[in-house]
């Protein structure tokens, strides 16, 4: 089905035909933020249009096209979508959406979940986290971590085919040194694993003994730099050891956060770089520059060229890019490519992608750098890590989380006055999992993918709300309303009125859907809930073509606003009997943030 906005865009497109016919004109649509649901804009440009087309004689003023328009929207409103339409100002159409189709929408939901909207399904490859071998997995990789699993779970669920690509850096020059030490500290390495504990550490050891031994740097030049693709076995064996060390340190990082990621490394499109400089020498893209091979594709305006080949015949960062975008554009056939790193390399991809159009490659195909900015300590100044630090990050979350659940006596207080139903360990272990990587997912999210980000656990997870309260789900702090933590109080509340429910009526949300049941709504606060549920397959849609998360989570943070308001407003469960329409808009409501939380990577608690 349609989303509500497209829906209602619909209308608007053959109102538009019905009073103006003939006339082309961009229809404008948006959700209002002044009273009323949305608000059609389309009467201002209309008016140009017939007057630029010599139809000034058919309105006087964009308020009298506003006028025309409104009352054929209403006409052409077949399906009962719309309450009322009504002109103000110059010539806004202020809509109301009709309570009948919203109560559809929420049945709807109750029966079959929150729908995507719909699209044409396309494969989509998404480059992301993408970190180096033998060098630190910093925040930098963790943010695109994040963001590209969001981007990857929203593609997914519109349908779309998706490849979830880990570029990671493994291969260049410093592999021929980092080989070279591996079989002279480490002779066995070809029958036990290397006992390489830290690999920044054993590179820098590499790096000393290259820089202080004349004939160990001679052993190290005379390494391929790609062993994948060439050299001797037993460098081959070498060089997928040390890939293998770095390899299980990214995965207890992917394991941890939940990400799915296949791994293709640079070094994979190594065998394609000569072919595809060959093909770009002779198509006239590529140029000889002092024996480099450099590309100066048009519509870039930077004086930087990409260097497909250096002068001394060695390949690098542009030379594998170039080789990938040609894979995944036409072995892969690829419709859109999304890559996710810091916006230090927006340049990059600029070049990259404008090459790959001068080259013929892409025709109508989306080509998308989805840049985020830094990650600053406390301080504002570029989050500093040291090696290793990565996974010790991702420990010390679930180390916040469980503190700021378990060190609290008053959590324990509640539980013995019976005010809380108790947590076995287990629950208690995975409601620390979820608080503590939902609190850094969404908090790295919800700002915007270009601002900068401070990453700060006081902040996440701050226990200092007030006087000793901590923060738990059971008492987000006032001033920091939007947080994981907060989506996930108002999620498990919603799973606990259900419960409680249950227990009262005897019949769960679930059962009551099977039977039949639908809602039936009549209250502002429930009206306003219902609006904001059916609005989710257009937040779905704005996400994923403007592949900007925040956008998700301002709408999932507004759920669970718009619950609070109709739960101070509304009983659910009154004098032992059970409201069912409220009931079950609860249900819909949980179904919906549940489902945006999981877009989201973070996800969902049933107790507080
Ligand atoms: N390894 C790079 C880095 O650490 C990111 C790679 C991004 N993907 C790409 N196709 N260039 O910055």
């Amino acid at each position: 089905p349609p989303t509500l906005l497209q829906a209602l865009t619909a209308i608007c497109t053959r109102a538009l035909e019905a009073s103006f016919p003939g006339i082309s004109c961009a229809i404008h649509v948006a959700p209002s933020t002044k009273g009323a649901h949305y608000q059609n804009n389309t009467a201002m440009p209309l008016f140009k249009a017939l007057k630029d087309a010599g139809r000034s004689a058919e309105a006087a003023s964009p308020k009298a096209v506003a006028e025309k328009l409104a009352a054929q929207m209403t006409a052409c409103d077949t399906d009962g979508l719309l309450a009322r339409c009504e002109v103000a100002g110059p010539g806004f159409i202020n809509i109301f959406v009709a309570p009948a189709y919203l109560e559809s929408t929420v049945n709807s939901i109750l029966r079959h979940g929150p729908m995507p909207p719909p699209c044409a399904p396309k494969r989509v490859v998404v480059d992301f986290s993408s970190p180096n071998v033998a060098k630190e997995m910093h925040v930098g990789h963790l943010r695109s971590t994040i963001i590209g699993d969001t981007i990857s779970r929203l593609l997914e669920f519109c349908g779309h085919r998706v490849d979830r690509v880990n570029h990671v850096g493994d291969w260049g020059t410093q592999f021929g040194m980092l080989i070279g030490h591996l079989k002279n500290v480490f002779p066995d390495y070809a029958t036990k694993p290397p006992p390489i504990g830290d690999l920044q550490q054993f590179y820098k050891d590499a790096k000393k003994v290259f820089d202080d031994d004349e004939a160990f740097k001679k052993v190290a030049h005379a390494e391929v730099p790609c062993p994948r693709q060439a050299g001797d076995a037993d460098s081959r064996f070498a060089w997928r050891q040390i890939c293998e060390v770095s390899r299980r340190e990214f995965e207890k990082v992917y394991s941890r956060l939940q990400v799915e990621l296949e791994e293709v490394g640079e070094s994979f499109y190594n065998e394609y770089i000569p072919p595809v400089i060959r093909h770009l020498t002779e198509i006239g893209v590529a140029h000889d520059s002092d024996g480099a091979m450099v590309l100066f594709p048009p519509g870039t305006k930077h004086e930087q060229p990409l260097i497909v080949r250096k002068s001394d015949g060695g390949f690098g960062y542009d030379s594998t890019d170039m080789a990938a975008v040609w894979y995944r554009l036409l072995e892969l056939q690829a419709d859109w490519l999304v890559y996710v790193t810091d916006a230090g390399q927006s340049q990059h991809f600029e070049l990259i992608f404008a090459a790959a159009r001068q080259a013929g490659w892409v025709g109508d195909k989306r080509l998308d750098h989805c840049p985020f900015g830094l990650v600053c300590g406390d301080d504002g100044k570029k989050f500093k890590t040291r090696s290793g630090d990565a996974t010790r990050l991702v420990d010390r979350l679930l180390d916040g989380a469980s503190r700021s659940l378990l060190g609290t006596s008053l959590w324990d207080a509640d539980v013995a006055a019976g005010k809380l139903e108790p947590y076995t360990d287990e629950e208690l272990l995975e409601t620390a999992r979820v608080m503590g990587y939902g609190a850094v997912k969404y908090a790295d999210l919800k700002g915007g993918r270009v601002n900068d980000y401070i990453f700060s656990y006081e902040r996440m997870l701050d226990d200092k709300g007030g006087a000793d309260r901590p923060l738990t789900a059971r008492s987000p702090r006032r001033r920091e309303r939007n947080t994981a933590v907060y989506l996930l109080y108002a999620g498990a509340r919603l799973s606990s009125i259900q419960r409680k429910a249950a227990a009262t009526s005897g019949a769960s949300a679930a059962e009551l859907v099977a039977s039949g049941a639908g809602v039936a709504l009549s209250m502002p606060t429930e009206l306003e809930l219902a609006l904001a549920l059916a609005r989710f397959g257009e937040t779905v849609e704005f996400t994923t073509q403007t592949l900007l998360p925040n956008k998700l989570c301002e709408y999932v943070h507004d759920v669970c606003v718009k619950f609070t308001a109709f739960y101070l407003e509304c009983k659910v469960i009154e004098e032992d009997a059970v409201n069912q329409s409220r009931l079950l808009l609860v249900r819909a409501a949980q179904l919906v943030i549940k489902k945006a939380n999981e877009l989201l990577g973070i996800g969902y608690v049933d107790k507080v």
